[in-house]
């Protein structure tokens, strides 16, 4: 029979191994550890949501909505909808288990995959993890500040490098209508210059003329009306307290008025942080206010505040490698088959005390055993052979100097014994 052919990983979606998974792993352990520091409990959320959920909150004219969405009929009929963020996640879990009314002011933040059909490029993936947090309850503009400090020192500590925080105002539904007309008749007016893509916007969602990437679009769009000069008394004081109290902070920010974001439910604050030199894909993070979004969801009128950190992309801009992987401490060289079930208790019973211990079977030469293990990068190997089971004694070859030594090898003895003749010095 031939061997059946293998089969690979579906296109956009990826594993990450070791060494990167422990990378990613430190992510996420600064992350807890930065959050909390801001009064932030973590959220486990749901992966698949009602499809509804995501088109009455991102908006049905996004082009996550219309065309990126893994959406499918659930055996029961049910519409259902790999998550493409969490945000819209997170309100609708405030609503239901009713932290809505027991602490409106909730802040959460959650880590895990998302899903989107985006064509896949370097930093553009099907299945990307995002490292998120949402404030919600809280409309004054220190909460954004304290967010995006929260942000740029997250960023700060895992090492992330030469990264801008973009920063805009989207205004709020007082002074964004029209707002959004004066871009729509800006972009009539050119109409000719803009790409095919824009054409569409033009009808459905004019504000995504700011953003769109074509050189040409770019040029025309570089003289449309700006949202920052066109903001309500209310969201101009909003703005400007925020950049106060980043500039207090010793933040960094550009303010640029073509920030948009793809998904609908922002207001007011808008921002994304950028990294250089790691290719077309360079945002790193994204987030912004959604004043209106926990009512679109059927909830009372309470403001959010949020932000997610694209790991996938945060992995690139922290070039340093992943620690070279810590081998380990011992290994059990079994050099018979009667040395099998002592060398497996033994090495139990050590990994069981907090010592990294590795275990080879027989069937290879003492020499072949040793290679293996000085391969490992041990400092130790365990010898059990028949000589060493007769005698009730084990050979410790210390494989960094090259000496032996034999110890008696109490079998039934505890971890914290074995401890101190592995690690000389260390206690259990
Ligand atoms: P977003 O800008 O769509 O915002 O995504 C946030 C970040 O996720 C991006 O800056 C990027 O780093 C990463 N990302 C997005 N799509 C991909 C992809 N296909 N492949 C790799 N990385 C990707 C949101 O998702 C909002 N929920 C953020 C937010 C939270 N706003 C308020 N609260």
């Amino acid at each position: 029979m031939p061997r059946p052919a293998t089969i690979a990983a579906v296109k956009g979606f990826r594993d990450i191994l070791p060494p990167e998974s422990r990378r990613w792993r430190e992510f996420e352990r600064a992350a807890a550890e930065v959050f909390t520091a801001y009064g932030f409990g973590e959220i486990r959320l749901a992966v698949v949501e009602r499809t509804e959920l995501f088109a009455r909150s991102l908006g049905e004219t996004t082009d996550v909505v219309e065309k990126e969405m893994y959406s499918f009929a659930d055996r029961d009929g049910t519409a259902v909808t790999l998550r493409p963020e969490a945000t819209a996640g997170v309100v609708r879990a405030y609503l239901e288990s009713g932290l809505v009314h027991r602490e409106r002011a909730a802040r959460l933040w959650y880590a895990g995959p998302m899903f989107r059909r985006e064509r896949p490029q370097k930093g553009r993936y099907r299945q990307f993890q995002q490292i998120g947090a949402e404030m919600l309850g809280r409309d004054d503009p220190l909460a954004d500040a304290e967010l995006l400090v929260m942000l740029m020192r997250y960023l700060a500590v895992v090492g992330a490098r030469d990264v801008k925080l973009a920063l805009n105002s989207l205004g709020d539904a007082a002074c964004r209508p029209a707002y959004r007309e004066r871009v729509r008749a800006f972009g009539e007016a050119h109409r000719a210059a803009l790409c095919a893509d824009c054409h569409r916007r033009l009808e459905r969602n004019p504000l995504r003329l700011l953003d769109c990437k074509v050189e040409g679009c770019r040029a025309v769009m570089a003289r449309a009306p700006r949202m920052l000069e066109h903001l309500c008394s209310a969201c101009r004081a909003h703005f400007a307290a925020l950049r106060a109290l980043l500039d207090q902070e010793g933040i960094e920010y550009a303010v640029d008025p073509h920030i948009v974001r793809g998904l609908d439910y922002y207001c007011r604050t808008a921002f994304e942080v950028l990294a250089a030199g790691i290719g077309a894909q360079n945002a790193v993070a994204g987030g912004g206010r959604y004043d209106g979004l926990v009512a679109a969801l059927g909830g009372p009128d309470v403001p959010g505040v949020g932000f997610a950190v694209g790991v996938d992309r945060l992995a690139e801009t922290v070039r340093v490698e992943a620690a070279a992987p810590a081998g380990p401490t011992a290994v059990v060289l079994a050099l018979e088959e009667r040395a099998v079930g002592p060398g497996f208790a033994l090495a139990t019973r050590l990994r069981h005390a907090g010592v990294r211990v590795g275990l080879e079977p027989p069937g290879r030469s003492l020499k072949a055993l040793l290679r293996a293990a000085d391969r490992q990068g041990a400092r130790l190997a365990v010898i059990l052979g028949g000589e060493e089971l007769a005698a009730g004694r084990a050979t410790l070859r210390d494989l960094v100097r090259g000496e032996d030594r034999r110890l008696a090898l109490p079998l039934d003895a505890p971890a914290s014994a074995l401890l101190a003749w592995v690690e000389p010095g260390a206690t259990a």
